[in-house]
């Protein structure tokens, strides 16, 4: 959560950073600010609101000259989202400057040290009191700002990414890691400093991402000298070549990120299968599962950790995996799963799913599982995340940028990830006949041409979200591999129509939701061929009776649903493992339409951010 962009070089820093925090606005939206330094004073303007909002107050009130800078774009923490509380913060001497995304944990007690000292504060937040704590310690240690930072950083608990700017050296800016990412962007005679690539992808394609204890200097003339803040060790800095193109991170035409990574997704599914779904060969190719395989084979089970839409896709997995390969695996929230003392032996596999890569409670269970013997394997997006680093081996899944709050195109190719991975270990234990697994291969090569026919049904899709959009609540109904289907489809309209929603295996109904099903109840069924297709008719007619509003999500074709159901949304037909990338499609466009019907922020729905790096 939260945003932070520096520049120090020879360019106006400011048109750098605003462009920059809105690349990031992702990570948080609640408050932004920007510090410029324009060679003789710092200028700083913060606010409420959004980047737009900073923009449209620095076009007011500031000039924006200078050539180093720090920005911030904030989802609040400690203290509530308003002018005081937004990044960045000065210290009371008025000559540091900091951004912060993390939580300082210890933040209270070094406070009340801090005001015994005659420090004072203006705002709630614990970043003040980091800033605070690093000139106290410059000043009674009489040190220079990275050595200040860096024992300051040693008596905080917690977790942060910051960049530090002195006025009285104004040729460096200073910025360290634990646990929220850092990225520095090496150009030619400046210096890019974000929580991401993205704010510096058109000026240098040559990035140093920090590692977790580590921070850098970056001076101007001498360039970038990083260490361990722990114990002041030198770190040799790794560039790394960027792979990304800034066209993957405009919205190309379309009214927002998420329709247009919605409308990605058959591409992105055949990003992630290329190389990977041999179909000829009549193989799965994936190098982190084929240099592991004994490992994995042996496993007396899996233990899937991940939260929110991939924890869905998790619970997919868990049907692919149980049924194909004959696989015991628990779906754990990985927020639970690192605080109850799990049993976790070196016989377990763990697959932690990400698609941001940064999630605090998952990289958490993961650190966890590891400290027990476990093997960790992740499923990540973002190349190069914390996660992606920290865990033993991993496959990526390629989706592209994700820049939407609500996760989309991440869910369906965690799915084809996944589902590679189950068919590649049923194969190898011979749980799947060999023409039972040459028919998945061939039917998940249909399936981004499948997920587009099912994307021609948004003009339809858009009709049924008009008759919806005034629901207060709704229920998602699906069973076996689609009851995590009937999940995430109603996370993403409660997320962005902030419409109660809630799902439930099908069967589950009677035990109690059934009681909510009146007229007012829309109720949406995934009713496919494959899989209960007659139980779940059997609960429709439950529904049914009870005057509940039915909309059955239906394969092509289908007659029985279409006669009890008040409205039907068809897609392609498939094998039942693989229903749940075509069922989801048309419950992400009507969360989508009625989002946007109800004229709310689709791409940065409120209280969420992308990237939740606190816990
Ligand atoms: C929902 C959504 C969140 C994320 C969750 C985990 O649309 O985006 O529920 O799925 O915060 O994030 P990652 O996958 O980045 O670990």
């Amino acid at each position: 959560m939260c945003g932070i962009v520096g520049y120090i070089g020879k360019k106006e820093a400011y048109p750098v950073i605003l462009e920059g925090l809105k690349r990031l606005e992702y990570r948080g939206y609640d408050s932004a600010g920007i510090v410029l330094y324009d060679g003789e004073n710092l200028k700083l303007s913060k606010t409420k609101g959004k980047v737009l909002d900073l923009e449209n107050k620095f076009a007011e009130e500031k000039s924006t000259n200078g050539s180093v800078g720090i920005g911030h774009t904030r989802w609040a923490t400690h203290g509530i989202p308003n002018d005081v509380n937004s990044h960045p913060h000065y210290s009371n001497s008025g000559d540091l400057v900091i951004v912060h995304n993390g939580i300082i944990e210890n933040y209270a007690s070094i406070k009340q040290e801090l005001l015994k000292r005659g420090y004072t504060f203006t705002s709630d937040t614990d970043t003040e009191v980091l800033i605070n704590l690093i000139e106290d310690v410059k000043k009674n240690e009489k040190v220079k700002l990275g050595k200040a930072v860096q024992i300051a950083l040693n008596q905080v608990v917690g977790a942060y990414a910051i960049a530090v700017f002195d006025k009285n050296k104004p040729n460096e800016i200073v910025v360290a890691k634990l646990g929220s990412p850092l990225a520095i962007g090496v150009g030619d005679g400046e210096f890019f400093i974000a929580s991401d690539a993205t704010p510096f992808l058109e000026y240098t394609k040559k990035a140093i991402y920090l590692e977790d204890e580590e921070m850098a200097i970056v001076r101007l003339k001498k360039g970038i000298k990083i260490r361990k803040i722990k114990d002041d060790s030198l770190v040799d800095p790794y560039i790394q070549e960027l792979q990304l193109n800034l066209e993957q991170i405009v919205k190309g035409g379309y009214d927002h990120f998420m329709l247009k990574e919605i409308h990605e997704q058959p591409v992105a599914i055949k990003d992630t299968y290329r190389g990977r779904l041999l179909v000829k060969e009549g193989i799965i190719r994936m190098a982190g599962i084929d240099d592991n395989l004994e490992r994995i084979l042996n496993a007396n089970r899996i233990i899937v950790i991940a939260c929110g839409t991939s924890w869905h896709a998790g619970l997919v997995s868990e049907y692919i995996f149980e049924d194909l390969a004959r696989i015991p695996v628990e779906v754990e929230y990985a927020s639970e799963f690192r605080y109850r003392n799990p049993v976790i032996t070196e016989k377990d596999v763990v697959i932690a799913i990400s698609q941001s890569g940064e999630t605090a409670d998952t990289l958490a269970a993961i650190k966890l599982a590891k400290s027990k013997g476990a093997f960790v394997f992740g499923v990540c997006n973002v190349v190069g995340s914390s996660i992606a680093r920290e865990t033993h081996a991993g496959a990526y899944t390629h989706a592209g940028p994700e820049i939407g709050v609500a996760s989309t195109k991440a869910f369906t190719t965690q799915i084809t990830v996944l589902t590679l991975i189950a068919l590649k270990l049923a194969k190898e234990k011979g749980t799947i006949s060999k023409s039972e697994f040459q028919h998945h291969l061939q039917e998940l090569e249909l399936i981004p041409d499948k997920v587009e026919k099912a994307l021609l049904q948004d003009e339809h899709i858009k009709k049924v979200a008009e008759t919806y959009k005034d629901a207060k609540n709704c229920l998602y109904l699906g069973r076996g591999y689609n009851f995590p289907v009937a999940l995430e489809g109603a996370l993403k309209l409660k997320e962005i129509s902030y419409i109660h929603a809630e799902g439930y295996p099908a069967a589950e109904m009677k035990h109690g939701p059934i009681a909510l099903i009146d007229e007012q109840m829309p109720v949406f069924v995934i009713a496919t061929k494959k899989g209960h297709y007659e139980k779940v008719v059997s609960n429709i007619e439950e529904i049914k009776s009870r005057s509940g509003k039915i909309i059955g999500i239906v394969t092509e074709g289908d007659v029985d649903v279409k006669n009890l159901a008040d409205h039907v949304i068809e897609v392609p037909e498939t094998i039942e493992s693989l229903t749940p990338l075509l069922t989801t499609i048309p419950l992400q466009l009507l969360s989508y339409h009625i989002a946007v019907m109800l004229d709310k922020n689709v791409d940065q729905p409120r209280n969420l951010a992308k990237s939740v790096t606190v816990e």
